[in-house]
């Protein structure tokens, strides 16, 4: 639902730009900034205060993979699940995460949205394999175990005291 507070944000992110549709870009940047993901309701309300067309808008937001339509968690875990990683068995890790989690292939986020789990490809760090990102942080030589702990420091509000 658009709210007062929403339609407040969006015109503060749209004024930051001049109105200029051809920064509609950074505003989109701006607008996941403020919410994790892009809100259906504020890309509509962009388009018609923009004058843009709503399928523009949302070719946008598809075509880039920065972008999501989905609500995130608060913490974002990536898997890598690049050949050396995958070689160093990352997908035990990936299983069990989502077993604890209770998450799939097609439910990466929480219902609480604290936790979005993503398997990506290869984060550049292969000789550490097997590699978790958490908020941008890298963990090396990942086992399940290990990686179960790190939820449960994120669960009690402990990760971000320990980096
Ligand atoms: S394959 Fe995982 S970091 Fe390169």
């Amino acid at each position: 639902m658009l709210t007062s507070e929403m339609i407040e944000t969006v015109d503060t992110i749209i004024n930051e730009h001049d109105n200029n549709q051809s920064s509609i870009i950074s505003i989109l940047q701006g607008i996941q900034r403020e919410y994790r993901y892009l809100p259906e309701e504020a890309l509509n309300y962009v388009s018609d205060r923009m004058d843009i067309s709503s399928s523009k808008i949302y070719g946008i937001a598809t075509f880039y993979e920065n972008f999501s339509l989905e609500p995130k968690g608060k913490h974002i875990i990536k898997i890598c699940d690049g050949t050396a990683c995958h070689i160093r068995k990352s997908q035990p890790i990936l299983d069990a995460l989502r077993k604890e989690l209770s998450l799939s292939e097609d439910r990466i986020t929480t219902d609480d949205l604290l936790i979005t789990v993503e398997m990506v490809s290869c984060l550049g760090a292969c000789s550490l394999a097997p590699v978790v990102n958490v908020d941008g942080v890298v963990y090396a030589k990942m086992t399940p175990s290990k990686t179960q702990a790190l939820v449960r420091k994120i669960k009690e509000g402990q990760l971000s005291e320990d980096n």
